[in-house]
């Protein structure tokens, strides 16, 4: 017989920068509890599916999320109560029904992600598999781990570097644990770089250092000292991956470069990216451009997208229509993939397929507000996805995710394999 929906509890807890956020503990007929949680984006990209916030001022500055949990246990605990908990898309797509708007503005993404989570997590327990094992059918594949060891744009204030991510990519290693001990080793050593500097060594919120710098090339410049001092080839061992996000920074149309007192059009951004790419052993750029210049976007990935991956992260915001148009247009080559930018594990899950059968690829990524819920972890190997972001081997929020690839890579056994440069 079936499992199913027996309870499900949601709560309000606080995510790693202190807002509120939506957690839920769900119960099967077979007495599995499952619980998941909700991240949160700084950097939001405007056509994400909507997190509903209380903006109720006497509370957490109005960011409580009391709504979202009312909205799950009045609206949707009765609506899933008794449905077969291993029907994943029918759960997921009931709950899309029940929201009836495009953006679950009615809801609440917060709302309506926890739960489909849980879901999954629950059925995983129910079958007796692991959550990787439960996602997907395989190739299971263990993602390069892109660690974001220079935090800059609003992860840090608006303090340091105006692109947001300058992650390290472990991709000549030959598995998941030495990757990941590579990346470490060079976080560590980069340390020592920005203090011999004078530099801060404080980290922004993904955990990567939040140096000030005097241009956005000076944070590359310090990493691959790093990497070498740590006793790595950059490059060969360990290739670097840019988040600009510059979305953030696009305003009037221009690209707005505060540490360098420039503003730039679409196409000199185009050319900066060029002239990057050429100096430096950089296997990935997301978000180089604004959410809606679809058509810089298209001219970039012609002028360098051959040699590196074109990740869009707000331009697609994990939204399959969106994609679909990306792919169309040849706007991009991979896609980041965010749970809660379009809201159900279903779409998610759909959102990646598209990507792979254009023969994109797909990074997965967290959010820069996390809990410690790993389910991405699980969800990267699941799918064979080959990439994950997870922020720097630093914060329990962070090495949570890393923490979960090194079990399930233990799992795995001998069955094990390491992405690496195939990855990118
Ligand atoms: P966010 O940033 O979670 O603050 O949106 C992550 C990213 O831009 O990739
Ligand atoms: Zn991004």
């Amino acid at each position: 017989m079936n499992s199913t929906i027996t309870t499900i509890h949601a709560r309000e807890i606080l995510d790693s920068r202190g807002n509120p956020t939506v957690e839920v503990d769900l119960c099967t007929s077979a007495g599995t509890r499952a619980r998941a949680a909700c991240p949160s984006g700084a950097s939001t990209g405007i056509h994400e599916a909507v997190e509903l916030r209380d903006n109720d001022n006497t509370r957490f500055l109005g960011k409580g999320v009391r709504n979202a949990v009312s909205n799950i246990q009045d609206r949707i605990a009765p609506l899933l109560s008794g449905m077969d908990v291993s029907d994943q898309e029918g759960i997921d797509k009931a709950l899309i029904e029940q929201d009836g708007t495009k953006n679950k503005g009615n809801l609440g993404a917060n709302a309506i992600l926890t739960i489909s989570m849980a879901v999954a997590r629950a059925a995983a327990a129910d079958a007796k598999v692991p959550l990787w094992k439960f996602l997907g059918k395989g190739p299971y594949l263990l993602p390069v781990p892109c660690m974001n060891v220079i935090n800059g744009g609003a992860h840090a204030n608006w303090q340091g570097a105006d692109f947001q991510e300058y992650m390290i990519a472990p991709v000549g290693a030959t598995s998941f644990g030495e990757a990941l001990r590579w990346g470490c080793e060079t976080y560590q050593t980069l340390k020592g770089v920005l203090k011999k500097k004078g530099a801060s060594v404080g980290v922004g919120d993904e955990g990567g250092f939040a140096p000030v710098v005097s241009s956005n090339e000076e944070p590359l410049i310090l990493i691959i000292s790093a990497i070498e001092e740590a006793g790595y080839t950059p490059g060969t061992d360990i290739g670097i991956a840019l988040d600009p996000a510059s979305s953030e920074f696009f305003s009037d149309g221009k690209y707005r470069l505060l540490t360098e007192k420039s503003d730039l059009s679409s196409g000199e951004m185009i050319d900066r990216y060029a002239d990057l790419v050429r100096s430096y052993p950089i296997l990935s750029i997301e978000d180089g451009l604004g959410q809606d210049d679809w058509e810089g976007w298209k001219e970039l990935t012609a002028r360098i997208g051959k040699n590196v991956q074109i990740v869009g992260d707000d331009l697609f915001v994990t939204n399959a229509l969106r994609i679909q148009k990306g792919i169309k247009d040849h706007s991009a080559n991979a896609v980041l993939i965010k749970l809660n930018q379009i809201g159900t594990v279903t779409e998610t899950i759909q959102a990646v397929r598209m990507a792979q059968d254009a023969h994109w690829k797909a990074m997965v990524s967290h959010r820069s507000g996390e809990t410690s819920d790993s389910f991405i972890a699980d969800l990267s190997v699941a799918l064979g996805t080959g990439q994950i972001k997870s922020g720097a081997p630093c914060r329990g929020e962070r090495v949570e995710k890393y923490n979960q690839l090194l079990r399930i890579e233990e799992d795995l056994g001998s069955e094990s394999r390491y992405a690496g440069r195939s990855a990118f």
